[in-house]
């Protein structure tokens, strides 16, 4: 049988950016410094559930900050935007994630994608779920990838015991009555939502999960609401790169989110997962191969949300 069309473009994304080394790998979490610099996978998911996938895609990764648009969803789903705003702000930050800052007036995080508040919306979830919280966060992204994932034990030792920033941005979040007395137990669920093992293959899948409005679309499994799917996408689009999310929504154009183990997962509403692996980071603690291989996807394939190959709104269409 041919290859498909969309084989033949990750494959060739993977010729053209595998030479590229520039970038390093994260090390302050130790743990994380293990992993391979040479590894680097692509992989696609069709809303409808087709596979395409070249590269280390079978390689796990701890998910780290990619973990934030899906606690950040669940929280809008179990506790209702009126709650989870009280605790965070949609703003982007300019900030790197670690910053210790919050908005002037409020004391609110900027955003859940930065530590403070994804930290503040993990307490959220804490609040409500107590105790169990780590192993519904768990069951929750399970659903996202359809398949039961697990934790790497060490990466969370290693986050937790030298993970005195994010402590310090707890403590300060408790000082502002942004995080509950249980700021430690919620912490540490934080810690280990990063420490969450995936692959390549699992992050398009769970991208793939968004761009199907909040439906797996190979297990059929309904994870998400599609109201909530659309805050996350709207706060991916916004805040998901860090201190280089403008020049992304300008350059992309696609909903996004990075980890500093190296994944980058993107979102082309209802058509798409999107997700790379390549363990070296540039300064912002985006993966350097991810951001280079997914704009250049974008760019051949118009997956930019303005661009002229994408015709927008299907019920405008109808209606118009
Ligand atoms: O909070 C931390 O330091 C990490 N566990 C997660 C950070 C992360 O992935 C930020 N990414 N670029």
């Amino acid at each position: 049988m041919d290859k498909h069309e969309l084989q033949h473009v990750i494959e060739d994304l993977y010729e053209k950016y595998a030479p590229v080394s520039d970038g390093a790998v994260a090390t302050y979490i130790p743990e994380l410094g293990k992993a391979n610099p040479e590894d680097f996978g692509i992989c696609l998911v069709s809303a409808d559930g087709r596979i395409f996938e070249t590269g280390n895609c079978d390689q796990s990764f701890t998910i780290q900050s990619i973990s934030k648009p899906f606690t950040f969803g669940m929280a809008i789903d179990e506790l209702g935007h009126d709650r989870v705003f009280q605790r965070v702000s949609v703003e982007p930050s300019g900030e790197p994630f670690n910053s210790i800052q919050l908005e002037s007036g409020t004391n609110r995080p900027f955003n859940p994608m930065v530590n403070a508040g994804a930290i503040s919306v993990t307490a959220l979830l804490h609040s409500k779920n107590g105790n169990q919280t780590f192993e519904h966060i768990l069951s929750r992204l399970s659903g996202a990838a359809g398949r039961q994932l697990e934790l790497d034990e060490c990466v969370y030792r290693s986050e937790s015991s030298t993970g005195h920033r994010n402590r310090a941005i707890a403590h300060l979040l408790l000082n502002f009555g942004m995080v509950h007395d249980e700021a430690e137990e919620a912490l540490d669920v934080y810690f280990k939502q990063c420490s969450i093992l995936v692959t390549c293959r699992d992050l398009a899948m769970m991208a793939a999960t968004l761009s199907n409005m909040g439906r797996n679309p190979v297990t059929d499994q309904h994870v998400f609401d599609h109201r909530c799917v659309k805050d996350v996408l709207s706060i991916m689009f916004t805040c998901g790169m860090y201190d280089y999310s403008g020049h992304w929504a300008y350059r992309v154009g696609v909903p996004a989110k990075s980890g500093v183990s190296g994944g980058v997962m993107a979102v082309v509403n209802r058509q798409m997962g999107v997700a790379t692996y390549s363990p070296r980071l540039d300064k912002y603690g985006n993966s350097v191969r991810g951001v280079s291989t997914c704009s250049d996807l974008a760019a051949r394939l118009g997956l930019h949300a303005f661009d002229l190959m994408n015709s927008g709104s299907s019920f405008l269409d109808t209606v118009l």
